[in-house]
């Protein structure tokens, strides 16, 4: 593959091994509804421990396009939402991040219309928004899909409904709850997506006067009120970039501290890890220690499903990191269509996975070696940079951009805990 001259990249020489103490960003999946949350917000509200994160770049131009006055300070992110003044949201902001149908629900609760553009597929296969449509058809919203746009209103108002999920789906409950809590009477959502995401979202929510409780269950109520005022609010750090960091100690056989992040959020991960032959402790609340120097051994399978199951966005890490383990990992994709991507990658570095729709073996090897390799999604970015630095020689990675919407300096943070990695 030929790179050319000018093109941004990662340059990482592989083959050290990782050690020292690195704190967790925010969580960029808890970032992006908490800031869609703000519209609801009749006065101003401040998010901390924001990442630094092209996605919530996106979402501050978004909320700055409602009329909402968005500021960055720091890792703080102050809103003042006291006028709405758009309701439409321009195409090529909505394209600059998928997960922008998030303010759909919010911006309904806030002014009952809101225009914008039908989200299409996205690397990891189609992502419909049937579910979210349905539900909010439910709450009383008239939903025209026309020409690549959807044309929302609510002229009664949003009004409460009991709501089932065909999936727990995490975009949908969010904006099923950003739509409820000041819609007319109760909404109560059943097959709720679970995700700590839903509960931060929800928590944030209640400091600003709304009525919502269940989150983090299957089963959310939402009281609707009158209106919200506006909070100060933490982002809770972010789990999968905890694994990542995780992932990149353990194929590199190093150790590492991992500070601000909440284990109850990795459960799942973490018995794997152990399952390896990787040494974890938890404590003090907040930490995790991991102890990769010990002969690690590949998992026999590792099934993804939604929380509080294996989460899908961490299986491109630890597919790099069974890469490069004694024996057969089986690893078996069930939410996304397009989610082993990245396996291409792996094998350019020598790696041996066969993939079948959504199942893909992986035989270990105890070498790989550098090549020039590109990103086409966050977290299958994330994981080319993971098996990069098991890999002898030199890798360059280009497309990092898709890696930017997701990971706040991880060049940074990888070189503080002694990889040889670069920006060039
Ligand atoms: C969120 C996360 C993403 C993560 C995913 C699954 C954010 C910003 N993104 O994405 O990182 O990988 O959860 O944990 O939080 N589906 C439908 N119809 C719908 C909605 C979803 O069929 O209306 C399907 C999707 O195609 C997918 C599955 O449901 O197969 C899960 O999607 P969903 O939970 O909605 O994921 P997102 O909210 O898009």
């Amino acid at each position: 593959m030929a790179v050319k001259k000018g093109t941004p990249k990662i340059v990482i020489q592989g083959g050290g091994r990782l050690a020292g103490e690195l704190s967790v960003q925010g969580a960029k999946n808890s970032i992006l509804p908490l800031l869609s949350a703000t519209v609801l917000c009749q006065g101003e509200s401040v998010l901390h421990n924001c990442p630094n994160l092209s996605d919530a770049d996106a979402a501050c131009r978004i909320l700055n396009c409602l009329g909402c006055k968005c500021a960055r300070e720091g890792k703080s992110i102050s809103v003042n939402s006291k006028e709405v003044l758009n309701t439409d949201v321009p195409k090529d902001l909505m394209r600059e991040m998928r997960s922008s149908i998030v303010f759909l629900g919010a911006i309904l609760g806030r002014t009952h219309q809101c225009k914008l553009t039908f989200p299409g597929g996205c690397e990891l296969g189609p992502r419909p928004i049937d579910l979210h449509v349905m539900a909010l058809r439910k709450m009383g919203v008239n939903i025209e899909e026309k020409g690549g746009f959807l044309n929302c209103n609510a002229p009664k108002g949003i009004q409460g409904a009991n709501i089932s999920l065909a999936l727990p789906s995490v975009g949908a409950t969010e904006n099923i709850i950003l739509a409820a809590v000041t819609a007319k009477g109760t909404t109560e959502i059943h097959n709720a997506a679970r995700e700590p995401e839903i509960t931060d979202l929800a928590e944030f929510l209640n400091k600003c006067g709304a009525k919502i409780s269940g989150a983090g269950t299957g089963t959310v109520i939402i009281e609707g009120v009158e209106q919200l005022g506006g909070a100060e609010h933490t982002v809770i750090s972010d789990r999968i970039v905890a694994a990542t960091y995780l992932c990149c100690a353990a194929i590199t056989r190093g150790e590492l501290v991992l500070k601000n992040v909440d284990y109850r959020h990795i459960s799942a991960v973490l018995p794997v890890l152990e399952q390896m032959g990787c040494r974890i402790y938890t404590y003090d609340d907040n930490k995790i220690y991991i102890n990769a120097k010990k002969q690690l051994r590949a998992p026999y399978k590792i099934t993804t499903s939604a929380h509080p199951g294996f989460p899908t966005d961490a299986q491109p890490m630890f597919m790099a990191l069974a890469s490069t383990l004694e024996g057969t990992t089986m690893f078996v994709e069930t939410i996304f269509d397009n989610r082993f991507r990245h396996a291409e990658g792996f094998s350019r570095l020598g790696a041996k996975i066969t993939v079948s729709d959504r199942v893909a073996v992986v035989e270990g090897t105890d070498k790989l070696t550098g090549a020039d390799l590109e990103a086409t999604d966050l977290r299958g970015g994330a994981a080319l940079i993971t098996a990069a630095l098991f890999a002898q020689k030199t890798s360059t990675i280009t497309g990092i951009t898709h890696i930017d919407r997701g990971y706040d300096d991880i060049v940074g943070n990888l070189k503080k805990i002694g990889a040889n990695i670069k920006n060039a």
